[in-house]
C-alpha cells in the first residue's frame, strides 16, 4: 500500500534538512528512513500530532537521527550491516553476560579493561556496565540519577576511556551493554536546574504542580516504589515553589514524555551512546514512561508507543543496537515490552525475566517447584525474535512479583506465602540459612522485597560463620543449581559480578550516610582481587563455584538447542520437587535436551516412561552433558541427587 501522507511529509522534511546534512552520502540512512518512516510518523503523530508545531518537531527528530548517523564510526556502521543480515544473532546460546558496577568490579573503566581476560576465562562475552553517566556525589541511586547524559562520571573515567574500552571489547568479541536512564533525571541535571530558576521551557521537561490537588489525585492510584526512603510520588521543590513528580527517590525527577522535545532529547542521547560503541542499551524503568491519572502510572499504552518509536528511530541510525527493557512488572505485562509484532510494532529485543528469577527463589525457599512450575506454565509465550535476560541476582532487590492466582494454584495462601518468603530470606524464620535483608517495607500495604547477595541468600554466609561443612556444600550446590537454570532456560543468562566467586553480603554501606538506608547496597560489592585469585586453588569455595560455572558456560555454548527460538516445553514430572523442561530443535526432532532440577535436600526420582510416554527416552542411552556421565537410574527411574541438575541428552 502506498502511504501518501507520510511520504509527502518525508519529501518535505528531506527538502528542509540543513545543508550540512543534505550534502552527505547517507545512502543507508535514507534506505532505512524510507522503510521505517511510515511507522515513525504514525507513532509520532499518535503521541504528538495534536500540536501545532508537529511538523517542526518531526523535522527536528529526523535531523537528530541524521546527525547521529553522520557521527557514527565506520566500523559500527559495518556491524549494523552485518547484524541486519544475521538478525537473529543475539538468540544464540553463545552469549553469556555479566552485570557489574565499574567501581565495584574494578576501580573504574580502565580497571575493567585490565580485567577483560577474567570474563574470557569464565566464558562471559556480554558485559553490562551499570550507569557510567555523570551523577551527583551523594544522591546518585547508584548512577541512576543522571546529571549529565553526555559525560562519563569522573569516578568511572571519561569518554575517551569508554571508547578505548569499547574498541578493545569489540576486538575481543565482547558485547558492551550500557544503561540509559530514560525515565528521569537527577535534580542536579541542567534541565532541572533551569526549571528551578523559572525557565518554562525546562519546566515543561518535567511534571510539576503549584498545589497538591493534582499530586493528591495521582497518589490515590499510584503505588510507592521506595516507601521507606522516599514515600509518595511528589517532592516539594523550594527553588521552583512547585511539587515535582518523583516516582523513585525524591531527587529523581520524572521526565515529561507528553513533550516531544523530551522524546527527541532522549532519542538523541540513546543514539549518542549507541555511537560510543554500545551493542545493547538497557532502558531503565521503562514501565514508568507514561503517567495517567487514575492509574498506577505503569505499563500504560503510550509507554509502549514511546518504546516502539525509540526502536524504529534506532533502527534507522544504528540498526545493530538492541534494547533491553528493564520492566520489573507482572508476567502478562512484561511480555508486552517485546512489542506486538517482531517487524511492525517492535519494542525491546530483550527483557529482564524477573518472573523466572523470583520463582527460582521461591523454589529454593520451599524446596519444591510447585509455584515455579505453575508460574512458568502461566508465562505467556513471547514474540519471536525476542529473548529473555535470565538472572538469579542483580543490583536491585528481589520483588515477589508472581501472580496471586498462581500462588493459589500452587496450593498456598498468597499473603501467608509472601510473608513466609520474606521471613525465610530475611532471617526471621528459624530453619533458614538465608541472610538477606528486607527492602522497601511498606507499612500501609504490608509489602516488602528482599536484598542480599546470592551467596548470603543461598546459605553460604551462614555456613562459613557457623563452620558447617554440610551447609556449605548445600549452599554451593544451590548457587550452581540456580545458575544451571538461567543457563538452560532459553535467553541470555546474566550473571551478577561477585556471584561467580561466592561473594557474601557487604555491610560497609552502613557507614555511608547516602547509602545506609538503602539495603540494596549490601549486595553491590567491591571485588577483592586477591580473594578472586582463590578461584585457581582447588578446595576453596571460590574454586568450586568459579570452575563449575566456567564448565557450565562452556557446555552451554556447545548445546545448540539452548539457543532461544521459543523451543522449550515444560514437563510435568509428577514430582513436586522437580522442575523439568525439554529444549528441542525446530528442525530435528531427535535433537532434545531434558533439563531436570531437584530443589529438595533429598534425592528425588522421576519415571522416564511416564514423563515422556512414547518417546525414545530410555535410561540406557542417557548422558548428562554437564558432568559427561550417565545419570543415576534404577530401571526406568531417574534419580536426581539433592540440589542437583541434569542436562540430559539421549545418545541411544
Ligand atoms: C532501575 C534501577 C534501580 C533504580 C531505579 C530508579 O530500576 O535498576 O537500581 O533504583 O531504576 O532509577
Ligand atoms: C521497582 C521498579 C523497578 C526497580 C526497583 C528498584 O521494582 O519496578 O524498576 O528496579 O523498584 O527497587
Amino acid at each position: 500500500m502506498y502511504e501518501q501522507v507520510s511520504h509527502s511529509l518525508l519529501n518535505d522534511i528531506l527538502d528542509e534538512l540543513k545543508p550540512e546534512i543534505r550534502k552527505r552520502d547517507l545512502r543507508h540512512f535514507y534506505t532505512r528512513l524510507g522503510a521505517n518512516f511510515y511507522v515513525i510518523h504514525s507513532l509520532f503523530e499518535r503521541l504528538y500530532g495534536h500540536r501545532s508545531d508537529f511538523k517542526q518537531q518531526t523535522i527536528r527528530l529526523v535531523e537528530a537521527m541524521a546527525r547521529q548517523y553522520i557521527a557514527r564510526e565506520d566500523d559500527l556502521k559495518q556491524k549494523d550491516i552485518e547484524r541486519e543480515r544475521d538478525h537473529n544473532w543475539f538468540l544464540s546460546q553463545q552469549w553469556v553476560g555479566m552485570a557489574l558496577y565499574s567501581n565495584g568490579f574494578a576501580d573504574n573503566l580502565q580497571g575493567i579493561q585490565q580485567h577483560l581476560g577474567y570474563f574470557q576465562e569464565l566464558g562471559v562475552n556480554l558485559v553490562h556496565i551499570m550507569p557510567v553517566m555523570q551523577c551527583p556525589e551523594g544522591n546518585s541511586d547508584g548512577g541512576y540519577a543522571v546529571s549529565d547524559f553526555r559525560q562519563v562520571d569522573d569516578r568511572a573515567g571519561n569518554l575517551q576511556d569508554l571508547n578505548t574500552l569499547s574498541d578493545e571489547m569489540r576486538q575481543r568479541d565482547l558485547l558492551l551493554v550500557l544503561d540509559v536512564v530514560v525515565n528521569h533525571t537527577s535534580n542536579e541535571h541542567e534541565w532541572a536546574q533551569r526549571a528551578r530558576v523559572g525557565e518554562t521551557k525546562y519546566q515543561d521537561y518535567y511534571y510539576s504542580f503549584e498545589s497538591r490537588h493534582v499530586p493528591d489525585m495521582f497518589e490515590q492510584s499510584m503505588p510507592e516504589i521506595f516507601p521507606e526512603t522516599s514515600p509518595g510520588n511528589f517532592t516539594w521543590d523550594e527553588g521552583m515553589g512547585r511539587w515535582v513528580m518523583t516516582v523513585f527517590n525524591d531527587y529523581q525527577w520524572d521526565l515529561n514524555y507528553t513533550n516531544p522535545a523530551v522524546f527527541i532529547e532522549m532519542m538523541d542521547i540513546l543514539l549518542f551512546w549507541a555511537n560510543q560503541g554500545a551493542d545493547i542499551l538497557r532502558l531503565d524503568a521503562v514501565a514508568f514512561l507514561w503517567k495517567k491519572m487514575g492509574s498506577t502510572c505503569q505499563n500504560e499504552r503510550e509507554a509502549h508507543l514511546i518504546l516502539q518509536l525509540m526502536k524504529d528511530c534506532c533502527q534507522v541510525t544504528a540498526p545493530g543496537v538492541l534494547f533491553i527493557a528493564e520492566a520489573i512488572v507482572a508476567p502478562v505485562e512484561v511480555i508486552k515490552y517485546f512489542g506486538e509484532d517482531a517487524v511492525i510494532a517492535k519494542e525491546c529485543e530483550i527483557a529482564y525475566n524477573a518472573t523466572f528469577m523470583a520463582l527460582l527463589w521461591d523454589a529454593v525457599a520451599t524446596k519444591n517447584a510447585c509455584l515455579l512450575n505453575q508460574g512458568i506454565k502461566s508465562l505467556p509465550v513471547k514474540l519471536e525474535r525476542a529473548t529473555w535476560l535470565n538472572y538469579v541476582r542483580c543490583h536491585d532487590d528481589i520483588g515477589l512479583g508472581f501472580d496471586d492466582r498462581d500462588i493459589q494454584l500452587a496450593g498456598y495462601q498468597p499473603q501467608q506465602h509472601r510473608k513466609f518468603l520474606i521471613d525465610y530470606y530475611t532471617g526471621a524464620f528459624d530453619d533458614s540459612h538465608a541472610r538477606g535483608l528486607p527492602f522497601g517495607r511498606n507499612e500501609k500495604t504490608g509489602d516488602a522485597r528482599i536484598s542480599g547477595s546470592l551467596a548470603s541468600l543461598a546459605g553460604l554466609q551462614y555456613a562459613m560463620e557457623s563452620g558447617d561443612a554440610q551447609a556449605q556444600q548445600e549452599a554451593v550446590n544451590t548457587i550452581l543449581l540456580l545458575h544451571s537454570m538461567i543457563l538452560s532456560f532459553g535467553g541470555i543468562p546474566l550473571l551478577y559480578y561477585g556471584d561467580e566467586i561466592g561473594t557474601i553480603n557487604d555491610r560497609s554501606y552502613l557507614e555511608d550516610s547516602h547509602k545506609a538506608n538503602d539495603s540494596r547496597w549490601v549486595h553491590r560489592p567491591t571485588i577483592n582481587w586477591d580473594r578472586a585469585e582463590l578461584r585457581n586453588q582447588p578446595g576453596s569455595v571460590e574454586y568450586e563455584i568459579f570452575s563449575a560455572l566456567k564448565k557450565m558456560i562452556s557446555v552451554r555454548k556447545e548445546i545448540d538447542v539452548f539457543a532461544d527460538f521459543n523451543n522449550r516445553e515444560l514437563i510435568d514430572s509428577g514430582n513436586p520437587h522437580l522442575f523439568v523442561f525439554r529444549r528441542y530443535s525446530l528442525t530435528n526432532e531427535r535433537n532434545n535436551i531434558l533439563v531436570v532440577a531437584n530443589f529438595d535436600g533429598k534425592p528425588q526420582r522421576m519415571e522416564l516412561d511416564e514423563v515422556m510416554p512414547g518417546s525414545h527416552w530410555d535410561q540406557s542411552g542417557l548422558i548428562d552433558l554437564y558432568s559427561g556421565r550417565s545419570p543415576e537410574c534404577f530401571k526406568n527411574s531417574l534419580v536426581v541427587p539433592p540440589l542437583k541438575f541434569y542436562w540430559l541428552r539421549d545418545n541411544g
